[in-house]
């Protein structure tokens, strides 16, 4: 039974025959997940005096970010000369030029001021020997527009993300945010007119339910690496602000856009993280031949993520693998000194030893590609204003809903993210969109009665779940759509095998009809709350497939071998999908790249052809 209503709450819908009442809270603004981009959101919000709260299904500092290994770019040019410019250039030619130009723009000219926000409130940055931050080369990021290698990465050896959440998450405190630890969020509450007016959340140890009234919601809610079997993701990443906005009717943009991380340990799929290689390190193959080389013989194992991997598969295709399946490369580190691997590379050190029990600084490590990030997300502006097409206007901003981070799709990755932008996206548009919070809204302004029903499909959705009675389990269901997204929506990709992928993936989608639990209780009830995860997958999953099979052409991280080249004149712009979750049917659209700049400092940067 669920428990009695909270001393404010109201009765809540009957749902089925069944009361489930809430407690209703009020605030300027409602941030849902804790990772960098919804903490540095807090912090701006609490300091511009909003009545901020931050949802968050994990505690603050157990939130994805603390992953993050190798660093955050910024053009600082402690160790050689940058430029923001040249951060630019490798980013649009990085996303393959579908990146929107404005906002990567806003992205690289606001990066360096960005990490010494953070170095000031205390971010343990490595140091080079004049006590500047230290900063290593990362992959696709060069000085003079594709000319030099640029050390642009600033790290605190390879515990970046770790640093950084929990310096942003003291940032919070201190700032007086109020926090909703262990509350996991179900659904948007949207009025009439289409805008957001709050969300309702589960209180996962006591089972109650709660109505967040807000007038801005900001879903930070990361990105859904586990739709897939083998991904770098934490278990928590199902996208479950994703998912949310394809229930309210509102599209997801470039969902075929997965980037896999060449450096997954084998078997594990944990990160090895790219700054291995910025150390120096090299892939190889069976015989022993550093095949990058091949593939890309300026940039080499520092050619972009989606190169690498393509390569790495390639290799392993023709026969090239190592191991007793010939099914992994190599990554060496034994040759560099192991005192530098000590001080600068700590974290994938013990890594590798307790994944791969291998010690790095004699044998080299098994990797392989691994599912590592979503390019594809919630469209927003570079305000972090979620957008959809209404009438024709493909740049409409969702009134009171707002996207950071890796949910959001701004869009500065484009096609395939450069290693090391993602954690400055984090920062910046998480300070950004605060910046708009408190440009466009009063502190403590009043609320509009809640929309009669508000609550009705976060509290419908729960009861189906919690009382599903169907003969299949979720980790079944789970395990066939990740083993579908695996094999079918993989590296390399062709009409065939994605059209089969296409039937698969509804299948197991129609198949989440006989889903059943077996825990009817709302207190710690792990297993509905996986149920839930997994149906926020499952239609992602679903619109991630369908842009892939949609898409005719080859960019960044979708590698079509049926469509092997990039096709600018049909392709070059953004997808935009919708799910049709009670019909199961998605249908899709599209937004044009932003082919301008921000300010006249620098010009559109053109297509050019592929050159590593
Ligand atoms: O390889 C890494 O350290 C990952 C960095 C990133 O994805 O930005």
């Amino acid at each position: 039974m669920p428990p009695a209503a909270k001393p404010n709450g109201g009765a809540g819908p009957a749902v089925n025959g069944r009361a489930y009442p809430f407690e209703d809270h009020t605030f300027d603004v409602v941030v849902v997940g804790a990772g960098g981009a919804g903490l540095r959101a807090v912090v701006g919000c609490s300091e511009a005096g909003l009545k901020t709260a931050c949802i968050t299904k994990v505690f603050p500092t157990r939130s994805h970010t603390v992953a993050a290994q190798g660093g955050i770019s910024a053009a600082l040019g402690n160790m050689g000369e940058d430029d923001w410019r040249f951060h630019m250039y490798d980013t649009v030619k990085g996303s393959d030029w579908l990146g929107d130009q404005d906002a990567i723009e806003y992205l690289v000219r606001n990066a360096p001021a960005a990490v010494y926000e953070l170095e000031h409130w205390g971010v343990p940055f490595s140091r080079t020997e004049e006590g500047k931050i230290y900063q290593r080369p990362f992959g696709g990021m060069t000085t003079h527009y594709g000319k030099g290698t640029a050390q642009r990465t600033c790290a605190a050896a390879d515990r970046t993300g770790h640093a950084i959440l929990h310096t942003l998450y003291g940032a919070a405190l201190k700032a007086k945010a109020q926090f909703f630890i262990e509350y996991f969020a179900i659904d948007l509450m949207m009025d009439e007119e289409g805008a957001c007016v709050g969300v309702i959340a589960l209180k996962m140890d006591d089972g109650t339910l709660h109505r967040f009234r807000s007038h801005k919601t900001i879903l930070a809610t990361g990105g859904y690496g586990r739709a897939y079997f083998s991904a770098t993701s934490a278990h928590t990443c199902t996208g479950d602000g994703n998912a949310m906005v394809l229930r309210a009717g509102l599209p997801l943009q470039d969902m075929e856009f997965v980037q896999f991380h060449p450096t997954g340990i084998y078997g594990a799929g944990c990160l090895i993280t790219e700054g291995a290689r910025g150390e120096g390190g090299y892939l190889t193959n069976s015989e022993g031949e550093r095949f990058m080389e091949r593939y890309a013989p300026s940039a080499k194992d520092l050619a972009s993520r989606d190169v690498v991997s393509r390569s790495m598969t390639v290799e392993i295709r023709e026969g090239r693998g190592v191991g007793k399946n010939k099914d992994h490369i190599y990554l060496h580190l034994d040759h560099l000194d192991p005192k530098i691997l000590h001080e600068r590379l700590p974290g994938i050190s013990e890594s590798a030893h307790i994944f791969a029990g291998v010690d790095l600084t004699k044998e080299p490590i098994p990797v392989l590609p691994t599912v590592h990030y979503n390019m594809g997300g919630i469209p927003t502006n570079f305000h972090g204003e979620v957008l959809t097409k209404i009438d024709g206007d493909p740049d409409a901003v969702v009134r009171g809903l707002m996207a950071l981070g890796e949910a959001a799709c701004v869009s500065v990755h484009g096609a395939n993210r450069l290693g090391s932008n993602s954690l400055i996206d984090l920062v910046v548009f998480g300070r950004a969109a605060a910046d708009r919070c408190a440009a466009t809204m009063e502190p403590n302004a009043s609320h509009r009665e809640l929309p009669k029903g508000a609550a009705d499909l976060a509290i419908g959705r729960l009861d189906h779940f919690r009382n599903a009675a169907g003969a299949t389990p979720t980790a079944e269901l789970r395990l066939s759509m990740q083993k579908v997204m695996q094999s079918n929506c993989a590296v390399f990709r062709t009409g065939e095998v994605l059209d089969e992928g296409k039937g698969l993936i509804h299948e197991v989608w129609s198949g989440s009809d006989d889903v059943g639990i077996s825990d009817r209780s709302l207190v710690w009830n792990s297993d509905l709350i996986e149920t839930m995860e997994f149906d926020n997958l499952i239609s992602q999953a679903v619109v991630t497939m369908e842009s892939a099979v949609n898409r005719q052409e080859s960019r960044g991280a979708h590698a079509r071998e049926d469509f092997p080249d990039r096709n600018d004149r049909e392709w070059m712009k953004h997808t935009l999908s919708w799910a049709d979750t009670d019909n199961r049917r998605v249908s899709i659209d599209y937004r044009p790249v932003h082919a301008y700049t921000l300010t006249n400092d620098i010009q559109y940067i053109e297509p050019k052809a592929r050159v590593y």
